[in-house]
């Protein structure tokens, strides 16, 4: 790999996706698609790389020089995109002193350098002059057909969807564009055939493909091959905008599976989104159908169960998110349980150990240790102390209309049920608040507050109220 080149095409215009700027610009969940591919390119030994330009030259030019300062990047422009065999025979010319050669192609973002080196290994193994990825696909694309001999199984073609007859296309494996080429045999063939290709396609008004190449090679008697990749996420094209669609989602499979491997497991892989600006430490459980969007910071040992949707949200070890969580913007320490149906919203700080149950909303909230909020509670703007346990309804009046004031709790309180603490308002530590009370003012610390309506007790009260409703 170290004696290779890089040719990147990337001058077309990508009429296909319908984009005022180069297809090569478009961006993925992990920026533009050429930027991918350049990250991985550049991080290789690959010693020349020569990007091929042509439509809105200067914009492509512009972001690479504005992303990767790599001496080894040269630009080539091919004016008229006459195909990606014209764009290597253009690129070729550029190459120096190099015994292979890779063609990339800018819309196969995702491929990877350890199988770029595979592919050159496969090549210079059987003492071949090209070999390529090819892929199973299962579903309707345009990508070229592999022919292959039907009784020995090599490789002898690649036939364009577009000129594919009905019965090619119903082939499934398909090229994925990445190539690698002996330089001194491409070079050889383009030179003494190169013209000669570029006019009979004009001619016959078509691109001049670059697998064209393979039957002058098959002609010359040079051999070549192709290796069948499991690995298809790597290989995605994108010519529509739907396979943008299906790039993310390959990126989001490869994240998962990076995941995977560092210890982290999923139950239901296929269902659950992690954001590129997302960690998830090992022996995390996570559920069917769990999304991570922004920056999400998940330490060891958690467990998040399914249908939960998590923002910005960092948390230590061991806690456990129940189902059906609504998440954003939030802190916790270690070995909390959380949900389930929980919405915890932005700046709540959780210490360790907080329980908080279902139909449980806080925002602004601080949480220390041990609390527990169990049930169909209101947290918003206040701090509660360590081991306080908050009742079922119990509810922090924030807003008067105007304004968010701030409620701020002690620590080990007792606060019944459907309880109103109407903010601004302090409660001292060890407070004990009777059920159904509405507190207006500050309480301190050791007391117990009850408010009680006056109540009433009508002995045979009932049958007296069905005979006054029934008359
Ligand atoms: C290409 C392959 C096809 C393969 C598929 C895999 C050719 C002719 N076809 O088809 O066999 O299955 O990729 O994704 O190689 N480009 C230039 N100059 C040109 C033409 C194209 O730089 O004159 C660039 C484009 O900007 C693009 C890349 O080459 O980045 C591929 O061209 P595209 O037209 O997208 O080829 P496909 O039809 O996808
Ligand atoms: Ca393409």
């Amino acid at each position: 790999m170290e004696n290779s080149g890089a040719i990147i095409l990337a001058a077309g215009k990508g009429t296909r996706m319908g984009l005022e700027y180069p297809k090569v610009l478009a961006k993925s969940d992990e920026g533009e698609l050429l930027g991918i591919l350049l990250k991985e390119v550049t991080s290789s030994p690959i010693k020349e790389i020569v990007l091929v330009v042509g439509f809105q030259a200067n914009e492509v030019i512009d972001f690479v020089k504005r992303n990767f300062n790599d001496p080894r990047i040269k630009f080539v422009i091919q004016e008229e995109q006459l195909g990606t065999g014209h764009a290597v025979k253009v690129a070729l010319k550029s190459l120096g002193d190099v015994s292979s050669v890779f063609v990339l192609l800018g819309d196969v973002p995702l491929v990877k350098k350890e199988s770029l080196r595979l592919l050159l290994e496969h090549m210079r193994k059987h003492d071949h002059v090209a070999c390529f990825y090819s892929m199973l696909v299962f579903k309707n694309n345009e990508y070229g057909r592999v022919i292959r001999d039907f009784y020995s199984g090599r490789v002898i073609s690649i036939e364009e969807y577009r000129h594919c007859t009905s019965y090619q296309k119903l082939i499934r494996e398909v090229s994925t564009g990445v190539f690698v080429f002996d330089f001194q045999s491409l070079n050889q063939v383009m030179n003494e055939t190169g013209e000669y290709l570029l006019e009979s396609c004009r001619s016959r008004n078509i691109e001049f493909y670059l697998p064209l190449i393979l039957d002058v090679f098959a002609a010359k008697g040079m051999l070549y091959d192709a290796i069948l990749t499991e690995n298809s996420d790597e290989f995605v094209g994108v010519n529509k905008k739907e396979e943008l669609t299906e790039l993310n989602l390959a990126l989001n499979r490869m994240r998962i599976n990076k995941f995977k491997e560092s210890g982290v497991e999923f139950r239901y892989p296929e269902t659950v989104y992690v954001s590129p600006a997302t960690q998830i430490s090992e022996n995390c459980v996570i559920g069917p159908h769990v999304y991570f969007f922004g920056e999400n910071r998940i330490g060891a040992g958690n467990a998040i169960e399914g249908f939960t949707y998590l923002y910005d949200v960092s948390c230590g070890n061991k806690n456990l998110i129940k189902a059906f969580c609504y998440i954003e913007g939030a802190r916790f320490g270690d070995s909390c349980v959380i949900g389930p149906f929980a919405r915890i919203r932005e700046g709540t700080k959780i210490s360790d150990e907080v329980r908080i149950g279902n139909f449980v909303e806080t925002k602004n909230a601080e949480l220390a240790t041990g609390v527990k909020v169990n049930h169909l509670s209101y947290l918003g703007d206040c701090s509660i102390g360590a081991k306080s346990n908050i009742g079922a309804g119990t509810i922090t009046c924030n807003f008067d209309g105007f304004s968010k004031h701030f409620t701020k709790i002690g620590s080990e309180c007792l606060i019944g049920a459907n309880v109103n603490l109407i903010a601004p308002i302090e409660i001292g530590s060890r407070v004990l608040i009777g059920a159904g009370s509405t507190v207006t003012k500050n309480l301190h610390d050791g007391c117990l507050f009850v408010e009680r309506a006056d109540s009433k007790l009508i002995d045979g009260g009932f049958e007296k109220y069905c005979q006054r409703k029934k008359k």
